[in-house]
């Protein structure tokens, strides 16, 4: 019999793993990791799957290319490609679970071998994936997996108290343990939005490329126009980020040697936890001071902070006008608020109806958003007392992202990025 304490041990201590050393892995474990993934129930014991081993470079990279799939493909020793053959169950619930089945028996297989993995679903298109890879059509890609001996092991991401896990007949659980299922953040609490960000933080992945987002030019261009103006505004700043989340820009602006103390503010500690360990990964010496608190409570005194930043996070509150007032009474008279977000008054506004409002059955890992007009946002912080000081936007046209638009037509671009300053 297994003692109990030892698989325990190993269903706990299991982590997904997403920097490996560079070191191949012997065929001869794969295989042993496969025959454990053979013993996992299957639907009448059919046992349709099919792994096939993704080792050469030229076909990672050909797979990564022509179906989008997460590049960690690119640095693993190996990935497995997860198959199933359909047909065998109406609604696909059989060949899902079967294979997934099999796949958690690799992962603690491997764990037990000294490897680390990381089951991915985030593999774009799985047809190309299907053509790359000379897959016939009676078999579904379900996963890839890839595997290595680990480099780093992260901190475990934070998971329920069991005691929140279960009703007895029916579902009985409090309103909070559910969440919306619509984009617009006006229908969420800001706790329900925290606690939303909390779970899909992804705890385990704080490297640069974690999130598809933090590339490409657009993102290069905002933090490096944020960059210019904290230079701008002197040495030894006091900067305050609103709610980083994962940290991605944080991490580009931390370097910013104008900054003296860097705070973050956030609603839980989960981001912040996030966002340090981020930012101690890449080699960042920076301090940030987190401070916890709510929309409209902001734990500082009046008055105490220099600058403050906040990177396309407004858009995704059920208001965002509590925050800006925060902002204010952190500021003293002079003292700039820069701001990034995304414009319903742009192209960006049809593609977010039909890929969010009307496209999409849950919302994604990084929690609900709705774009608002720069006319809205302009107007409430001249209502406040805010100076408009510049304003400059991104990606006017899909056909060119990033481009940086001066003048009236910043208004219209997808991103806009505007500076204000607290009235003296
Ligand atoms: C069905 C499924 C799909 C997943 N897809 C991805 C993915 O596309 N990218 C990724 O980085 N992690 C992916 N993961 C890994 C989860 O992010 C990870 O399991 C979770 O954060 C908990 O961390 P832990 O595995 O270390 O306990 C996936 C996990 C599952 C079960």
């Amino acid at each position: 019999m297994v003692k109990a304490m030892e698989l325990e041990e190993a269903i706990k201590n299991r982590r997904s793993i997403r920097k490996f050393k560079d070191k191949s892995v012997p065929r001869e474990v794969i295989l042993k990791l496969l025959d454990a993934a053979q013993w996992a129930p299957s639907a009448c014991n059919k046992q349709l799957w099919k792994f096939i081993l993704i080792e050469s470079d030229e076909i990672k990279d050909e797979v990564v290319k022509r179906s989008g799939a997460n590049s960690l493909i690119k640095r693993a020793p190996v990935a497995i490609c997860v198959l199933y053959q359909g047909g065998y169950s109406i609604n696909k619930l059989s060949s899902y679970q079967s294979a997934a089945a099999a796949i958690q028996n690799m992962l603690l297989a491997a764990h037990a071998n000294g490897l680390g993995g990381v089951w991915l679903t985030g593999i774009g298109n799985t047809l190309e994936i299907k053509r790359v890879l000379n897959v016939p059509h009676a078999y579904e890609v379900i996963a890839l997996v890839v595997l290595g001996y680990p480099e780093e092991i992260s901190r475990p991401p934070k998971r329920k108290d069991v005691g929140e896990l279960y009703s007895v007949d029916g579902f009985d659980f409090p309103a909070e343990a559910t969440y919306p299922t619509v984009y617009s953040p006006r229908t969420w609490t800001v706790g329900e939005i925290s606690r939303y960000r909390d779970n899909s933080i992804r705890a385990t992945s704080p490297t640069p490329d974690s999130f598809a987002f933090g590339a490409g030019d657009e993102f290069k261009n905002e933090c490096a126009l944020a960059n210019s103006w904290l230079h701008g505004a002197g040495k030894g700043l006091r900067l305050m980020e609103l709610l980083p989340f994962a940290g991605t820009h944080t991490a580009q602006i931390a370097s910013n040697d104008d900054v003296g103390e860097y705070h973050i503010f956030e609603l839980s500690d989960e981001p912040c936890a996030f966002t340090q360990e981020r930012l101690r990964r890449m080699g960042i010496s920076r301090e940030v001071i987190p401070s916890l608190g709510d929309v409209d409570k902001i734990p500082l005194p009046d008055e105490s902070i220099d600058s403050v930043v906040c990177f396309q996070k407004l858009e995704g509150l059920p208001d965002f006008r509590p925050i800006v007032r925060e902002v204010w009474r952190l500021l003293p008279p002079g003292g700039s608020f820069l701001l990034s977000f995304r414009n319903k008054a742009s192209f960006y506004w049809p593609y977010y109806l039909k890929e969010y409002r009307f496209g999409k059955e849950e919302v994604w890992n990084y929690g609900p958003f709705e774009p608002i007009t720069y006319f809205t946002i302009a107007r409430y912080l001249r209502q406040v007392g805010f100076r408009l000081e510049d304003t400059v936007g991104l990606s006017l046209l899909p056909v060119a992202l990033g481009r940086v638009t001066h003048g009236w037509l910043s208004q219209f671009c997808r991103l806009v990025i505007l500076r204000c300053r607290k009235g003296q």
